[in-house]
């Protein structure tokens, strides 16, 4: 088979940083192609340069043999066929849905926008991906994530690409909207488009991908059928070592017996529903549901990121004020927010700022000593969780995406708070920092934290926490010790509200 996209050696440096050092690769029409490697390793610098986001400094590309300039802009790269879906949504959230697909293109008749027509082709674009009822005259920020991604491949298809790439297309899906992705990808492999995947979860690669390419330190390790390789393998690949050291032993941890979180009859706005929840020391509980459950929305209303309607929050035993960040993390309540740009980085500040930014106030009045054992204690959290930068004083903007959710989670890490509530911790991180999280999670839990996480990834739910209660629509539907759960029963669980009759 020839190749329909042709690369090699392709080299990209950032101020010193070698982002790519020499990839080759190619790319066939009719396969599935993964893009494999740790955090900062390449993969999005290598995809920006295929769409001509990104000049390359040097290197060969060709699309169907014919050579692509450095110059190549995004729109040439369009018209030879490069379609993408980028980590970060390129959808304009205050636009509609219609608007958004077809920006540049709106139809008029006579000078005048025709919103029929707009209506209509909004809506055969939609169908491709299985949205055609979607109301095409609501901005996109109303939406949820998974309904957006949709949107923003819905808006690539139109396109006809004959090459599709996707940045970590899932990571913000349920289990069950991540499958049906899935399927509409290898459908298109199907038809002919040569895809380029990238992602973190690895039995996402093993489920689509004919081929994978593995990145390490912007170079290719090793490139073969998905079939030559185990998970281990891949996973050695990637991080260059044995992976036997990346699970090292949790540590031991013992419950104390009083809540430290104690949440009773909270209504986050727009619920309907009041929810009791009791986290204790020392204990991990997981929250799951589909999509639109109010997982988020329950983690905002403790936070007091969003003013619940009802409801009151203890952290041990004194009453937290509802509805103002202030006053939770003062009572030693944190969050880690799924959408990093609200919540989230200060992308002029360093990476070092970002991480200690929590915890200002706390070291204002320890003083310029603790001030020096901050920066370690930073320092330390960002070793052990393989952050890869050049130097912890670069801006935090340069880091790739899945480094950027790191600086997020030191933050965390390095605080005082007592209470951590983690919205989808691991998005985007690649596979040996996420076993360093796991590590940092339990030992957290190990030191008498309460730590609350939030993921639609059941794998990963079921094997970091002690305990899961499942929402549906707002209400605790259940609440199940890990050991006892099962995919199929928290996914029966989250979808009818009822308990399947085995378990
Ligand atoms: N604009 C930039 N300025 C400086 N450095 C950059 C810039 N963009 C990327 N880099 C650096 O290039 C390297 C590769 O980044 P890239 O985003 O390609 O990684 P990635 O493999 O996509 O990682 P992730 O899995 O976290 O998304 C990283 O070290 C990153 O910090
Ligand atoms: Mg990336």
């Amino acid at each position: 088979m020839t190749a329909l996209v042709e690369i090699s050696g392709l080299r990209k440096a950032f101020r010193g940083v070698r982002a790519l050092d020499g990839v080759s690769l190619a790319l066939r029409a009719g396969e599935v192609h993964c893009l494999a490697g740790e955090n900062g390793a390449g993969k999005s610098t290598l995809i920006r340069i295929l769409t001509g986001a990104l000049k390359r400094d040097a290197g060969e590309y060709r699309v169907d043999g014919t050579p692509m300039p450095h110059t190549l802009t995004p729109a040439a790269a369009r018209v030879a066929g490069i379609g993408a879906v980028y980590q970060e949504l390129s959808l304009l959230p205050d636009l509609s849905v219609a608007e958004n697909l077809l920006m540049g293109r709106l139809p008029a008749r006579s000078g005048i926008l025709d919103r029929r027509s707009l209506r209509d082709q909004a809506r055969a674009k939609l169908a491709r991906v299985g949205l055609e009822d979607l109301d095409t005259a609501v901005p996109v920020a109303a939406f949820p994530a998974a309904t957006r991604q949709l949107v923003e491949i819905a808006k690539v298809l139109g396109d006809d690409p004959r090459v599709l790439i996707f940045d970590e297309p899932t990571t913000a899906l349920s289990g069950a909207e991540a499958e049906a992705l899935l399927r509409r990808i290898t459908g298109l492999r199907d038809e002919g488009v040569a895809v380029l995947y990238v992602s973190h979860r690895l039995e996402e690669m093993f489920e689509i991908g004919d081929r994978v390419t593995v990145l390490r330190d912007g170079a290719v390790t090793r490139t073969g059928a998905m079939h030559e390789f185990t998970e281990d393998s891949l996973i050695s690949a990637m991080v260059g070592r044995d992976v036997e050291e990346l699970y090292p032993a949790a540590a031991g941890r013992s419950e104390s017996a009083a809540p430290l979180l104690k949440v009773r009859g909270l209504r986050p706005p727009g619920s309907a529903h009041a929810v009791d929840l009791d986290v204790r020391a020392g204990e991990i509980v997981g929250i799951a549901g589909l999509l639109g459950a109010g997982r988020s929305e329950l983690l905002r209303a403790i936070f007091g990121a969003d003013r619940p309607l009802a409801g009151t929050v203890e952290v041990e035993g004194k009453p937290v004020p509802t509805g103002r960040p202030r006053d939770a993390v003062r009572a030693g309540i944190g969050l880690l927010s799924e959408d990093r740009k609200e919540l989230g980085l200060l992308p002029e500040l360093t990476i070092r700022d970002n991480v200690s930014v929590a915890s200002l106030t706390a070291i204002g009045k320890r003083g310029l000593m603790s001030r020096r054992r901050e920066a370690e204690r930073v320092d330390s959290v960002l070793d052990s969780l393989r952050l890869r930068a050049g130097s912890y004083d670069q801006p935090v903007s340069t880091l790739s995406g899945g480094n950027q959710q790191k600086v997020l989670l030191a933050r965390w890490l390095v605080t005082d708070v007592r209470v951590l509530l983690f919205d989808e911790p691991t998005k985007g991180v690649d596979v040996g920092a996420k076993a360093e999280l796991y590590t940092l999670i339990g030992d957290l839990a190990a030191r008498g934290f309460a730590v609350v996480v939030v993921s639609s990834y059941l794998p990963e739910l079921l094997g970091l926490v002690d305990r899961i209660v499942v929402l549906r629509r707002g209400a605790v539907v259940g609440d199940v010790p890990a050991a006892e759960a099962t995919e199929e029963g928290l996914l029966t669980l989250a979808s009818t509200g009822r308990a399947n009759g085995a378990a």
